[in-house]
């Protein structure tokens, strides 16, 4: 290893389930975070890799285990609203109206951050981000390991989230204490992230929580703009960890854009160049044709597809993949999915892979934010 640590420690996997947690499990759980350990645990919104937040060496455990650039904050997870106020200062109505209606949630707002927390922790800002994950294994956890947890996402730096105890094993193991596999998260996409120190809320992170749901909390909302993309014009993302590669496959993704049949033709015709000179290709489709496989949380299917390739046409063979992403009819299943769906083409080894556009009404604006980035920013509009 090149960052200087061996990564061969015996990585315990513990099961856990939502409705009868055992307070055994918990306590040998909250044991490796006390004594300086990091366990992943499920949340609604992504895996989190946990530390003890109020360690630095912890953070710095972090930082390594994910190969993670330590100016990139961390959030810190608690279990109950009387802890915000021993870690954030100038705690307003607002966000206590944010609070009420939202946590535990897939919310993290951005405060001044009290001296007790360790600069490690929020890679040397003056604030720190506070979310109270709606989990119930997270939430005991969490107390059991003392009250505050520093959490990113639990995948290897530049790598799409993780979204069951599967992944996290792909990335952590035989880097990190313990996994706690609570199944699949509901959510599927990180938390949305409100900044609450300045006059007005600002959204750094788009997530299920959208803009009209703060909106309606608060009468008002702004968007950093980065969160359109728009970092490619020299802005710089408020969110630090915003600004890096991130949620990406190995190969090389584009979204197309635009009008059904054009999307369709483009994809086919890139797809057909593609495989001729011997690439594996994906297609990342929602479409009614390409249903996910039944009884497994697999997104691949590489039979009878008529997306974008037709029926008849057996050609391709194992070179093309289409990849299932979910129901156009539940925008919320395409969120759930879209971690694996990345995640299996670089299981399959793709080269090239296509997406359509998930632009959908409520969870569409995070769902393109992580796939834009996932693409580098290529998006070809047909
Ligand atoms: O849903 C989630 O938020 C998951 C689960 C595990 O809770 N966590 C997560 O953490 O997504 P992470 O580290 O992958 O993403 C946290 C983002 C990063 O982009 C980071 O730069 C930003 O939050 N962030 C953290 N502290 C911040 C701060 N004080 N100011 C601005 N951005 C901050
Ligand atoms: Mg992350």
């Amino acid at each position: 290893m090149t960052d200087g640590e061996t990564w061969n420690m015996k990585t315990i996997l513990l099961k856990a389930d939502e409705n009868n947690i055992t307070a055994a499990d918990m306590k040998a759980a909250g044991d490796i975070i006390k004594n300086g350990g990091l366990v992943a645990f499920p949340t609604e919104t992504v895996y989190g890799l946990g530390g003890d937040a109020m360690n630095p060496e912890a953070s710095r455990k972090i930082y390594a285990a994910k190969g993670r650039p330590s100016d990139n904050p961390l959030i810190v997870h608690i279990y109950r609203m009387e802890d915000l106020y021993r870690i954030a200062d100038e705690v307003g109505d607002g966000v206590l109206k944010l609070a009420e209606k939202y946590w535990p949630g897939p919310l993290t707002m951005i405060f001044k951050k009290k001296k007790i927390v360790p600069d490690q922790t929020t890679g040397g800002l003056d604030t720190v981000a506070v979310r109270m994950p709606d989990n119930r294994i997270a939430l005991s956890f969490i107390e059991a390991a003392g009250g505050f947890i520093a959490a990113p996402s639990a995948n290897l730096s530049g790598r799409p989230s993780t979204t069951t105890a599967e992944h996290v094993i792909e990335d952590m193991d035989g880097r990190i204490d313990m996994i706690i596999d609570g199944g699949s998260s509901v959510i599927g996409l990180e938390s949305t992230i409100v900044d609450m120190t300045g006059s007005r809320p600002m959204i750094l992170r788009p997530g299920y929580i959208n803009g009209e749901m703060i909106k309606d909390v608060l009468g008002d909302v702004s968007y950093d703009p980065a969160v359109f993309g728009e970092e490619t014009k020299g802005l710089h993302p408020k969110a630090p960890g915003m600004k890096y590669r991130h949620y990406a496959p190995k190969g090389e993704l584009t979204i197309v854009k635009g009008e059904r049949d054009a999307v369709i033709s483009y994809i086919r015709q890139g797809a057909a160049e593609a495989v001729k000179d011997g690439k594996k290709v994906g297609v990342i489709s929602a479409s009614p044709e390409t249903k996910r496989g039944s009884g497994t949380e697999k997104g691949t299917q590489s039979g009878a597809q008529d997306f974008p390739v037709s029926p008849k046409d057996n050609r391709y063979g194992k070179e093309l993949f289409i990849m299932n992403i979910g129901d156009l009819e539940d925008e919320y299943s395409i969120a759930r999915h879209l971690y694996d769906v990345l995640r299996e083409c670089d299981k399959q080894d793709i080269d090239i892979i296509y997406s359509e556009d998930f632009s959908t009404p409520r969870i569409g604006q995070a769902i393109m934010n992580r796939l834009i980035k996932a693409a580098g920013h290529r998006v070809v509009e047909v």
